[in-house]
């Protein structure tokens, strides 16, 4: 069965502020694209990497692959205007034989062996996909211009996360559609596929602004104590 990952890296970075696309931010001295790429590479569960970049950006993601020794990068091509864009174009990279995709955002750093584990465990389940998520601390409410219209059952809510995994042919017929949402798992979830939700990892937090950055970096450089 291989298992390929595509790394969504496309985004311009916006909300962060700095003066080139997130995924070159600098975390610890490198750039944040770094830290996931060397995690995916490492998985014992992921035979082929495509990195989707931020356009213009194509030929300094395969020049940090092969720094870290990255050689399961098979591909890095220029991203869309969009999320969904940039995924459906880094699942066209992926190989006709691949069994499953994971997909994953540059954005959220530190991607775990263990969620990975846990998103392959669902699939082999017979699940279509399997998302990690966390419960929600917060009441949620709808509000609309400025009152409460609704407060949700918080018990059915999660804060879902990426890596996102499904069956390949699932995931290439979802995202054949070129319709936007903010997660895969969505799009796989309008066609009537059957996604699962695992434990997810609050390491797994998506760098959106500075704050987002110091924090993450203080997770790796500091004590684990400082750790979730
Ligand atoms: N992404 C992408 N292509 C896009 C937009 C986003 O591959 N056109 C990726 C980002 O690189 C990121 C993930 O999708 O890994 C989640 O997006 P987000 O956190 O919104 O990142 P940016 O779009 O880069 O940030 P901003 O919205 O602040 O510009
Ligand atoms: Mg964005």
């Amino acid at each position: 069965m291989s298992v390929w990952a595509v790394l969504a890296a496309a985004g311009r970075g916006e909300r962060l502020e700095t003066d080139r696309p997130k995924a070159f931010a600098q975390l610890n001295g490198r750039p944040l694209l770094a830290e996931s790429l060397q995690r995916l590479e490492a998985s014992a569960w992921i035979d082929s990497i495509v990195v989707v970049a931020p356009p213009g950006w194509e030929e300094p993601v395969i020049l940090l692959a092969e720094e870290l020794g990255c050689g399961k990068v098979v591909a890095s091509v220029a991203g869309g205007e969009s999320r969904a864009a940039s995924v459906r174009i880094g699942v066209g990279e992926v190989a006709d034989d691949a069994a499953v995709i994971l997909v994953h955002d540059a954005a959220r750093p530190l991607v775990s062996e263990l969620v990975v584990e846990r998103l392959l465990g669902a699939l082999n389940e017979g699940w279509d996909g399997a998302v990690p998520g966390l419960g929600l601390p917060d009441t949620v409410k709808r509000v609309r211009e400025g009152a409460v219209v609704e407060t949700l059952p918080r018990g059915e809510l999660r804060g879902v996360q990426t890596p996102q995994a499904f069956v390949a042919t699932v995931l290439r017929a979802a995202v054949a559609g070129g319709d936007e949402a903010t997660d895969c798992s969505s799009l796989v979830e309008a066609r009537g596929g059957r996604v699962t939700v695992v434990e997810g990892d609050p390491r797994l937090l998506k760098v959106t602004t500075a704050d987002d950055l110091a924090l993450v970096e203080s997770w790796l450089g500091g004590s684990s104590s400082d750790a979730p």
